[in-house]
């Protein structure tokens, strides 16, 4: 009763394996979602993974009214927020969409907490908002800019709880920037479990490894990188989850108010997309066909964090390696070829 967490989105790929950190840290949880990309399924299996029923509230973060009637029914101590739309090539398609979800979305939120007087939040903000980077490893204070739709979603809505925190000296306001989450529970009972074909390189390698796709197609062999192929700073999921839970132990143990404080969470090193396919055949003794492409318009060349915040602050840092990812990635894979369709 007394550290009751509102999870939005926890339906989803790191709100899902988010939930189990905060039950292991002794949390009570509610988690509140749409399932707009997300399925009962995953919550099913969450609830068999820590033995223990889980609240959910089917409910879209739009709804002030839905929204109300949740926080008047229960006592939060804070919301970890990450309910929002990530495709983003959809997001040049369909900006409008993504800004109403993702930045009027937590307007709304954010209004029906201020009015319950709950201002701790977690923010799932994305490496994203560094833009092209000019220095690497990329730290927190590194300039921001966007180009696409998602980018600038996540963008805004970063300025909105800077300002937010001007306003009001009550909020903290604990924004995460993921660099790549990849990987799965180590059970192999949930996972990152696209709806269409995969834009993003570890589930495209997994379904071409599980034989759902015929070839992965490497975007660019010709960046100013280690191999030529595009660099990223790839963080468990499991790391990931850890990290929340350190970011409200921290929280907790604050005796003033901490307003707007934006932490990269990655792992500090960066790797090549051909080094992460290569390390996946290996791990898995799956054969990875590949052919080289044009560069994917809107790639970077290099993206890899600065994680000395995390581990001053928060005491976190990446545990988990790149062949822990490729094998627990392969397990959720292939013990579900479909992922939670049956
Ligand atoms: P996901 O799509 O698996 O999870 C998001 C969840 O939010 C889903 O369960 C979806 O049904 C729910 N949702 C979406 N809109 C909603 C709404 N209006 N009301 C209620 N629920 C809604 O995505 P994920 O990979 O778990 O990402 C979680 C968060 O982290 C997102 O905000 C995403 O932008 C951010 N992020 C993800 C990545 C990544 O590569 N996965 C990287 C950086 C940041
Ligand atoms: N790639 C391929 N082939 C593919 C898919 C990707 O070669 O089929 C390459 C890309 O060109 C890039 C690298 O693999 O060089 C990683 O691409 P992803 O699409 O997996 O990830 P991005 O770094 O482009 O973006 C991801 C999320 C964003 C998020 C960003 C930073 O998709 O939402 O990480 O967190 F903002």
């Amino acid at each position: 009763m007394k550290n009751k967490i509102l999870v939005t989105g926890g339906a989803g790929y790191i709100g899902s394996h988010t939930c189990i950190a905060l039950h292991q840290a002794g949390y009570d949880i509610v988690i509140y979602d749409n399932l707009s990309n997300s399925s009962r399924e995953a919550i099913n299996r969450v609830s068999k993974l820590i033995c223990a029923p889980i609240e959910f509230i089917e409910g879209d973060i739009r709804d002030s009214d839905a929204l109300r009637q949740v926080f008047a029914e229960h006592q939060f101590i804070g919301v970890i927020h990450f309910a929002g739309l990530k495709a983003v090539g959809e997001s040049v398609a369909k900006p409008l969409m993504y800004y109403n979800n993702n930045v009027s979305g937590t307007i709304t939120l954010l209004e029906v907490m201020a009015e319950y007087k709950v201002k701790n939040f977690v923010f799932s903000s994305s490496a994203t908002v560094y833009g092209d980077p000019e220095i690497l490893p990329i730290d927190e204070n590194s300039p921001r800019s966007c180009t696409n739709p998602y980018g600038q979603s996540k963008l805004v809505v970063e300025h909105v709880l800077e300002d937010l925190a001007v306003s009001d000296s009550n909020w903290n306001l604990i924004t995460l920037r993921y660099f790549n989450p990849v990987g799965a529970h180590a059970s192999g009972q949930i996972g990152e479990d696209p709806n269409d074909i995969p834009n993003n390189l570890m589930p495209y390698i997994s379904q071409v490894a599980v034989g759902k796709l015929a070839k992965l197609s490497i975007f660019g062999n010709d960046y100013p990188t280690v191999d030529g192929t595009g660099v990223r700073d790839f963080i468990h999921v499991t790391d990931l989850a850890a990290g929340h839970v350190a970011a409200l132990k921290y929280l907790e143990q604050q005796t003033s108010n901490i307003g707007f404080m934006p932490i990269n969470l990655g792992s500090g090193t960066g790797s090549s997309v051909l080094e992460l396919v290569t390390a996946f055949a290996e791990v898995t003794g799956q054969n990875i066909p590949y052919q080289f492409a044009e560069r994917r318009a809107g790639d970077i060349a290099s993206c890899y964090a600065s994680a000395d915040k995390a581990q001053s602050l928060l005491g976190w840092q990446a545990q988990l390696s790149i062949t822990d990812m490729c094998q627990d990635t392969w397990r959720w894979q292939s013990m579900n070829p479909n992922g939670y369709k049956v």
